[in-house]
């Protein structure tokens, strides 16, 4: 009887309930209205991720006071608050890893962020752009794109590197518009995929199942049996 009790005792001190540290702890970049970043808290926040920092390049983004809404750290790293950007790069990246942070997703972040900051977040920084990459990196992407007359617009996720919008693709998604002539118009239709495809790609990360291409490590792999969200609420 006496072993049964420690054999109980054993299970039930053994026997930890899921935690916050059980999800993957994220950090989020802003500088602007941050739709994607409120996607990020109504899907993967709380269940494959936690959002444990908010960030933002603008003191006053609207971004922040969602973040803020549900009770996530912010703050706001102005670059004029720095003497250069390597000093500021340090900063962010000094309170990202003070908050835990193990993937950082940038999320209309507006910034370049060097080596020292790309440094400290290995293969752990991920990007969503509003465009089928490689054509249309930086800014005024679907500018760009009606400007060369394109039929068919998109949304990239992408790992960050030292380029601009260089990194190796996560997802893409398409979607046709024929007639776009308006950004606005284009933007409209693109928010839904953005609002989609970042918190997918969040949650395949969180789940380890992104990995290089052995023959081509710009090719991002998905594990086979990873189930890809279709972001759900
Ligand atoms: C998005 O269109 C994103 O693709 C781009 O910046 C925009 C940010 O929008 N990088 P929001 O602040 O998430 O609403």
């Amino acid at each position: 009887m006496g072993d049964w009790v420690g054999v109980v005792c054993e299970v039930a001190h053994s026997y930890r309930p899921p935690r916050v540290s059980d999800r993957l702890p994220i950090a989020v970049l802003v500088s602007g209205t941050g739709t994607n970043l409120q996607a990020l808290l109504d899907t993967v926040h709380g269940r494959e991720a936690e959002v444990v920092a908010v960030a933002s390049s603008v003191v006053e983004a609207p971004a922040l006071e969602r973040a803020q809404a549900r009770g996530v750290a912010t703050a706001a790293f102005a670059r004029g608050d720095y003497a250069d950007r390597g000093e500021r790069d340090r900063a962010l990246a000094d309170w990202l890893v003070e908050r835990g942070a193990r993937l950082v997703v940038l999320a209309g972040y507006m910034e370049l962020l060097g080596a020292s900051f790309l440094d400290r977040f290995p293969a752990a920084v991920i990007n969503v752009h509003p465009s089928l990459l490689p054509a249309f990196p930086g800014l005024g992407a679907i500018e760009q794109a009606l400007a060369y007359g394109v039929k068919v617009f998109g949304v990239t996720v992408h790992f960050v590197d030292a380029g601009v919008d260089s990194g190796a693709i996560i997802l893409q998604r398409a979607v046709e518009l024929p007639d776009a002539r308006d950004p606005d118009e284009v933007l409209a239709a693109l928010r839904p995929l953005e609002h989609s495809l970042l918190p997918e790609a969040v949650a395949l990360f969180a789940a380890g199942s992104l990995g290089a291409d052995p023959d081509n490590p710009r090719r991002i792999a998905i594990r086979a049996d990873a189930a890809i969200r279709s972001g759900e609420g």
